[in-house]
């Protein structure tokens, strides 16, 4: 019987439904409440739970006739079960459970991460050598897996603070630029004007993953400079900043990669974007380079859905 598994995301400020049919994910529509977010400089999870309930039952229409199918045809639904906003979550989950409850079809709970972490693979024809490195760099998530299977997966590192996306949002705001701030940043870098030096000493490779310090050390300069009445070049602060910030994970991943026997790396979640980051991947001694492709690294139901097929397979 033909496999065709509905896929929910609602875990932050995305309302997002995807359509896969036996391998292939075949349609995905995305609402995004970001811009309703955007004056409070960052995700208020009221506005965007409500947004989930004003456009979610709109979109499952949608993408059903769009895709010239009836909601009867569904054999699996899978949505976004944890982590996330509780209140986001709940409303993908209850619906969720009330059109499998309705139409007696399986339910399959999906941890979002999970989800970033398989999304380079996303609709490619590849048959993944496991054991693979998998690393999630997101608004809400820094962390190294390692995988030896789609189901056994293991943290190797994960932050102790703040993830490493927030941090470029939170810069970003200090530089008035708007939110989400890690894209503006990642447009504004250059690579000859990294001059700021944050902070004397780095952390080792080995050490867990904490951004906190370079964000407050980063803040802290600003201020300084606003003392002072130093000018401030928000090309050479955003650059300085994205060198310090990616060549630390880089240096993690490193790590990983001698401690660890892979051949393989994939890269997901909404800071894969990056170009800085995407180019120091590249330069990895590790055989096989995922990068989730552009329209899978934010938050999306496409990737639920592939996951799903995955571990019901
Ligand atoms: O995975 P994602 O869409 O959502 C959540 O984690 O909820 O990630 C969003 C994060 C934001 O912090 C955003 O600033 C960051 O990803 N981001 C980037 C880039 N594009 C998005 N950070 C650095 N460089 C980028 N090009």
């Amino acid at each position: 019987m033909e496999k065709i598994i509905l896929g929910i995301e609602t875990s932050c400020d995305e309302t997002s439904v995807a359509i896969l049919k036996n391998n292939k994910l075949v349609d995905e529509i995305t609402i995004s409440s970001m811009k309703k977010q955007a004056s409070f400089g960052g995700v208020v999870p009221e506005i965007a739970s409500r947004e989930h309930l004003n456009n979610i039952h709109k979109i499952t229409s949608e993408i059903l006739k769009k895709n010239d199918l009836n909601i009867n045809q569904i054999t699996d639904i899978a949505y976004t079960s944890n982590p996330g906003l509780p209140v986001c979550l709940n409303v993908g989950e209850c619906f969720a459970k009330t059109i499998s409850n309705l139409l007696n079809v399986n339910l399959i709970p999906i941890n979002h991460l999970y989800g970033h972490l398989f999304s380079p693979f996303i609709n490619k024809d590849i048959e993944i050598k496991f054991p693979i490195l998998g690393v999630v760099v997101s608004g809400g998530n820094t962390t190294i897996y390692l995988a030896n299977s789609y189901v056994n997966i293991t943290i190797l590192n994960d932050t102790m603070d703040d993830a490493i996306g927030e941090v470029y949002d939170k810069v970003a705001r200090k530089l008035d630029l708007p939110y989400p701030g890690g894209p503006k940043i990642d447009k504004l870098f250059d690579e000859n004007m990294c001059n700021i030096q944050f902070m004397k000493n780095k952390l080792p490779g080995n050490a867990k993953f904490s951004y906190s310090g370079i964000k407050t050390a980063v803040i802290n300069k600003i201020n300084e400079y606003k003392q002072k009445k130093i000018r401030i070049n928000v090309i050479e602060f955003a650059s300085s900043f994205q060198k310090l910030i990616i060549d630390d994970l880089i240096k993690k991943i490193e790590y990983c990669i001698l401690n660890n026997k892979c051949k393989t790396i994939a890269i997901g979640g909404g800071v894969a974007a990056n170009s800085y980051l995407k180019k120091k991947i590249m330069e990895l001694k590790i055989e096989n380079k995922f990068i989730s492709d552009l329209k899978y690294t934010g938050d999306q139901a496409s990737m639920i859905a592939w996951y799903a097929k995955k571990i019901i397979t």
